[in-house]
């Protein structure tokens, strides 16, 4: 990757990253630190609700926000629509006017979610949004808010995350030690994501004045039960029997947009290339692996 960079501000950024200890976060820390002075930023450090305390993020005079905090939840999200637009679109503003007083530039993070799943083809970063569920309509406002308050914006949609310690591909692996059968939904379609991957491409947009909206995902789409398979066959588990479900029959409290694949035009002219997605499911089947040898 090859992106112009600012001047002096290529290496050594002061970054603060929000949501420090999610499952994207700690990636995204751990990437940065390599060249960045980074200040993580977990929930008992901030508060996205309480506008005086994201204020204070200006003190810490960063030259770069990632804020990858959230109200994550998405059928808590759908029962407590008011909650998820303080934390999801209110705390979003709140992060950019800290970023607009301390003249850093932001890293939004967002979401697949953000389109409502009718289209056949993979959603471009240019495509119309129109969000579903409270958790997406949330989101959505928090990308409005923070387009509004600032011009040094990078808003980063991400997809089906996986990485940390909860997530899909996990509660596979471990479904697939205690059951000899599992049903997983077909007519759900996405972009199985690596946070390590995004934690990876983030530097090269950070260290640019590339501004703008981004779909950083793996190259490819599928369904939960097509990403299942994959876990399974990674993992020397391809035994055990699954059973294709259909999204109706678990019921859920949010509405899920049925497809959702995302594409990653803008950052591929750039040269931001993303491996396909089986590989990276392979490449942290292994990482779970070698936790549990
Ligand atoms: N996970 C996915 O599949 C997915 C897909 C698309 C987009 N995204 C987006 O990617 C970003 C990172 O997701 P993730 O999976 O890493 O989420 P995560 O693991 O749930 O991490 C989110 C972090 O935000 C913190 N947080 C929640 N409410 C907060 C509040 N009111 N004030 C301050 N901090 C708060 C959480 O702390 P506590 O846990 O202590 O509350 C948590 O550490 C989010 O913006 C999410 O919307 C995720």
């Amino acid at each position: 990757m090859n992106l112009h960079a600012d001047e002096g501000n290529g290496v050594d950024m002061r970054i603060v990253v929000t949501g420090a200890h999610g499952q994207l976060g700690r990636a995204v820390v751990a990437r940065l630190q390599t060249r960045h002075d980074v200040i993580p930023l977990g929930h008992a450090d901030i508060e996205l609700t309480d506008s005086a305390s994201v204020a204070q993020l200006a003190a810490l005079r960063p030259a770069a926000i990632v804020h990858a905090a959230a109200m994550t939840n998405v059928d808590g999200c759908a029962q407590d629509p008011d909650q998820a637009y303080r934390v999801n679109a209110l705390g979003t503003r709140w992060v950019a006017m800290a970023a607009k007083r301390s003249h850093a530039r932001l890293v939004v993070i967002s979401t697949n979610e953000v389109f409502d799943g009718q289209a056949t083809h993979p959603y471009g970063e240019y495509d119309v949004a129109n969000p579903i569920n409270p958790y997406a309509r949330s989101k959505y406002a928090g990308e409005q808010a923070a387009r509004g308050v600032l011009d040094r914006l990078y808003i980063v949609r991400v997809a089906w995350l996986f990485g940390g310690p909860r997530n899909f591909v996990r509660t596979i692996l471990r479904l697939a030690t205690t059951q000899s059968h599992l049903r997983v939904v077909h007519d759900e379609i996405g972009s199985p994501t690596y946070a390590d991957d995004v934690a990876d491409a983030l530097p090269h947009l950070l260290e640019s004045d590339a501004y703008g909206t981004y779909h950083f995902v793996n190259e490819g789409a599928c369904s939960r039960y097509e990403l299942a398979r994959a876990v399974l066959d990674a993992a020397g588990l391809a035994h055990v029997a699954m059973t294709p479900i259909v999204l109706a029959e678990y019921p859920r409290p949010s509405r899920v947009p049925p497809y959702t694949p995302l594409a990653n035009y803008v950052g591929r002219a750039m040269g931001m290339h993303f491996r396909p997605w089986q590989d990276a499911v392979t490449a942290f089947v292994d990482v779970c692996r070698k936790e549990q040898a």
